[in-house]
């Protein structure tokens, strides 16, 4: 292991749990002529660099959207290049993951999903089972609405009655705490059906740079802004603790 040290942001308070909306892979490829798939096939390496930067700072949870709900309305070509990826993905990066301590959890409906892309996902879950290092949730035909509605109907049919506790027990993410962070890339100032539930007091950072160019430094920077903010949580801040954390 490197000796070197690790340059930090200089801020108060970091973020338990990132969320991201990893968009502009296809802007970045038209920029440079290149084809949206090669906008992916970056896209997947700006993740790991992320992947490694939280693991540095010792960031506990980060969850990113790589395919939604909607993306399916994509060209028939698009989908299976990204399938492809996913797939290319997992094989490739599951070992070196288990080595970094990262705990790998696929969310979203993945019975769209073909058998092979399946067993690849248990297994890359299996081999990461017992990190603790970073919990990386990769969220695959995911939608807000989906999980949320999926959560209520897992209370229905085990005959529970509606409370929020019980919905966030069936909710995909209920293994990690709500995101303090949610960072979008791409310049898109919405929220395009990614984490609903979750994100009811989460900090929201919005970039014009595209994912495949986000790197160590973007990340500090959205850390360093995130730090300046000021959690209130509906109460005013001499009276919530949780807040001036
Ligand atoms: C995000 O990049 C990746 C996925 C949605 C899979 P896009 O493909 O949406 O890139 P833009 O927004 O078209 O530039
Ligand atoms: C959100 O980006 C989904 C992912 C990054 C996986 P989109 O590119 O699909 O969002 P819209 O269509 O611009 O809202
Ligand atoms: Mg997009």
């Amino acid at each position: 292991m490197s000796k070197k040290s690790v340059s930090k942001p200089d801020v108060a308070v970091l973020p338990r749990h990132v969320a991201v909306v990893m968009d502009g892979n296809g802007r970045w490829a038209q920029r440079r002529f290149l084809p949206r798939s090669s906008g992916h096939k970056f896209g997947v390496d700006a993740l790991k660099r992320i992947v490694r930067r939280c693991i540095e700072l010792g960031i506990g949870h980060l969850t990113v959207f790589a395919f939604s709900s909607e993306n399916w309305s994509r060209p028939a070509e698009e989908v299976q290049t990204l399938m492809g990826l996913f797939i290319q993905a997992l094989q490739r990066e599951s070992a070196e993951l288990a080595r970094q301590g990262v705990r790998l959890r696929i969310v979203g409906d993945l019975s769209a999903f073909s058998p092979e892309m399946r067993d690849l996902i248990v297994q890359a879950e299996e081999l990461t089972r017992s990190n603790d290092r970073l919990v990386l949730n990769v969220a695959l035909n995911y939608g807000g609405r989906w999980d949320m509605l999926q959560a209520a109907q897992a209370l229905h049919s085990a005959g529970e009655a509606p409370t929020a506790a019980g919905i966030e027990r069936h909710l995909a993410l209920r293994h990690s705490p709500d995101p303090d962070l949610l960072i979008r890339t791409g310049g898109e100032r919405r929220i395009s059906n990614f984490l609903l539930w979750q994100i009811a007091y989460t900090e929201l950072y919005f970039t014009d740079t595209l994912w495949p160019d986000f790197n160590a430094q973007s990340l500090d920077e959205a850390l360093v802004d995130f730090s300046s903010r000021q959690r209130r949580f509906g109460g005013v801040p001499e009276a919530n603790p949780r807040a001036a954390a």
